[in-house]
């Protein structure tokens, strides 16, 4: 294998708990894109995706569901498998970390790590986070609480093995400092760096509270900690440490793509390790922000995630993938949003690239029974569409090097958009009527139908089968050569076919209604609850957000059941004089009769939102618990009165 022009992306394995959320796809549809596009490049290109199946937290959903672990996880690695198929990701191998592959490798990696002299047994005596499995440091927690998910810690105390993290403390400093491109965006470097410079302590990595996981190699009363497992899929799938060949074909990884919360385990305890193996590092992680619903992180426990084969059923496979790549800044957080996305679908693909097409494919057969005619004349307005279409590719590729999903599809864009200016600069049927302009509007015809075999490559990457069907409505093949989008005046005699449109026009009004119809918490009843992650964590607000938020205390006047969803309760709330309605999804925690009468304190200023039909004015707060019911947050005060 060429080693040279070898390229390797993997995307973080996912948490089999639950069915995956559009979030979740997001980081799969990047790096799909992206190993399309370096694919098409003539890379050699290994996309690894895959499941995180051990833990603590597997092992009980499980249980609680009166199953075998592996018997729940296989169900729904098997929907995560379906999605990945329904969105044409084009994965090389995904690993399953219960897979043989992946057990006896990760053995044999603790085994390099403890001949190294870099794994010790000891006694660990700690506060406790169960929920995220991470012991922690008096000094390192936030107001007495677990740093990372704000819960309550306990001291407990274990036998465990140890990773000597701190001995790498020093080089995990240079490798900040001396290699800016190993970790972006540059906010989450520094973050690291601070981080790191703070002082490593070393690393629990072993549990003999629990058995699902994979055994101590040297000690079968204990399981290797998730993550020392999970980080390792990167190099089992490749072989390590029993086979060369796709070490040698595809070590070191040329860009790890993860989420911002676990950047953390991709950029000290990984190198780490690697380090530790005398294994080359990877080039580079890349820490992507989060997409929001209602300001919030998607998680199907707080009831607003959006399903993506509901989207795709609807809208197809290639318009989410557009919307997904244009809409958010790599590196940023972004607001999920179903109007932002219909807009899009109908302006940027209907619009913009559909009508360019059709209108294309329409003009060259009612004026050239369909055949691209050569390019004899050149004029002003020519040149300047010429110019553009010469430099999309570079600039396309420039982008995607840097991982600006967003803004190489907007250099492609832009060319769309001056195709289209130019066909009303143009006139062609004007040119049409006067024989003297035939040259010039054969030069029309061809330079449009040029470009838009161009575009046919340029979006391969992100949406490879409207490529495709644009190029057969073009006259051209599916073989897409991305060096031939470096190259004029290469449709000449092609015959065009016109076909279907690519994008048809939605209804704005109407898709939003129907959108908010299929509520987001209607999906939920016969799933399966989620696991959260283990480190997920909230950014620090100011003050001044804080303050933005109205919270008051309202009276429970009235409740019933919510005539269309069956988890719902409908309350009517008192603040003061006035009176809300308000919905909240408690049904399997409160009947309507325990909620009545009930003080509670209620988010006022919250945007209303219909939830299956129904208006609901405000958002009831209450707190998480262990048993999957939650519990009121009340309030003796008056109703009406803010809660600061
Ligand atoms: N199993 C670990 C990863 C181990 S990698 C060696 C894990 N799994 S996860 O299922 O909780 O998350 C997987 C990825 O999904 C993370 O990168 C996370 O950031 C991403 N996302 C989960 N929700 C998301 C959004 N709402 N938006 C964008 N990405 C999100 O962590």
């Amino acid at each position: 294998m060429d080693k040279g022009k070898s390229y390797y992306i993997t995307t973080p394995i996912y948490y089999p708990s639950a069915k995956l959320h559009v979030g979740h796809t997001y980081c799969t549809v990047m790096a799909d894109a992206m190993a399309r596009f370096k694919r098409l490049q003539g890379f050699n290109v290994h996309f690894l995706t895959g499941t995180d199946e051990h833990g603590q937290k597997l092992q009980t959903v499980a249980e609680e569901k009166g199953m075998k672990p592996i018997d729940y996880i296989d169900g729904i690695v098997e929907s995560i498998k379906e999605l990945w198929e329904v969105m044409e990701i084009s994965y090389d191998d995904f690993i399953r970390t219960t897979e043989e592959r992946h057990v006896k490798r990760v053995q044999g990696i603790f085994n390099k790590l403890y001949e190294k002299g870099d794994i010790y047994k000891g006694e660990y005596e700690g506060l406790y986070c169960r929920p995220c499995e991470a012991y922690w440091t008096e000094s390192q927690l936030v107001d007495g609480k677990c740093p990372d998910c704000g819960r309550e810690v306990k001291m407990e105390k274990e036998e465990a093995y140890f990773f000597r993290l701190s001995k790498y403390e020093g080089r995990l400093i240079d490798l900040f400092e001396k290699n800016p491109e190993f970790l972006q965006p540059e906010a989450r470097r520094n973050e690291m760096l601070a981080f790191v410079k703070q002082g490593l302590q070393d690393l629990c990595i072993s549990r003999s509270t629990f058995d699902w996981g994979i055994p101590v190699p040297i000690d079968e009363k204990h399981v290797i900690y998730v993550w020392l497992d999970a980080l390792s899929n990167y190099i089992t799938a490749l072989g390590y440490p029993d086979t060369e060949e796709g070490m040698k074909a595809f070590w070191p990884a040329d860009v790890h793509l993860v989420g911002k919360e676990i950047v953390r385990f991709h950029t000290v305890i990984w190198p780490a390790m690697l380090m530790s193996m005398e294994l080359p590092l990877p080039k580079k992680v890349l820490g992507h922000g989060w997409l929001l619903l209602d300001g919030d992180k998607m998680s199907k426990s707080k009831n607003n995630v959006v399903d993506p084969a509901m989207l795709i059923q609807r809208y197809g496979v290639d318009a989410l993938k557009y919307f997904l790549l244009r809409e958010y800044t790599f590196g940023q957080d972004g607001q999920f949003s179903n109007e932002a996305m219909i807009r899009r679908i109908n302006s940027d693909l209907a619009n913009d690239l559909g009508n360019l097409l059709s209108r294309t494919v329409s003009m060259l057969e009612k004026y050239r029974d369909g055949i691209v005619p050569a390019t004899r004349s050149v004029d002003e307005y020519d040149e300047s569409l010429r110019q553009i279409m010469k430099a999309a590719r570079d600039r396309v590729a420039n982008h995607m090097d840097s991982f600006s999903f967003s803004l190489a599809l907007d250099e492609i864009w832009k060319l769309i958009g001056r195709a289209n200016k130019y066909i009303d600069e143009k006139m062609p049927w004007k040119l049409a009527k006067d024989e003297n302009s035939k040259d010039s509007l054969d030069a029309c015809l061809h330079n449009l139908a040029d470009t838009l075999r161009i575009v046919s490559i340029l979006i391969y990457p992100f949406m490879h089968t409207t490529a495709i069907e644009m190029r057969k409505q073009l006259g051209l093949d599916a073989n897409v050569k991305w060096e031939d989008a470096a190259f004029l005046d290469q449709m000449e005699g092609i015959r065009v076919q016109k076909g279907q449109a690519l994008f048809p026009r939605l209804d704005v009004e109407k898709e939003l209604e129907m959108l908010e119809q299929i509520n987001v918490t209607n999906d939920s009843a016969e799933e399966n609850d989620e696991v959260t992650n283990e480190l997920e964590e909230k950014p620090m607000i100011e003050f001044d957000d804080f303050e933005k938020i109205d919270l008051k205390v309202g009276l429970i006047e009235e409740a019933e059941k919510h005539p269309k969803a069956d988890r719902l309760l409908l309350f009517k709330v008192r603040l003061g004089s006035e009176i809300r309605q308000i919905i909240s999804g408690v049904a399997d925690s409160f009947t309507p009769e325990e909620m009545k009468g009930k003080k509670v304190v209620v988010v006022t200023n919250l945007k209303p939102r219909k939830i299956r039909g129904l208006e609901s004015q405000g958002m009831i707060l209450y707190a998480d618990a262990d048993d999957n019911k939650v519990r009121l947050v009340t309030s003796d005060g008056e109703p009406g009165r803010s809660v600061n």
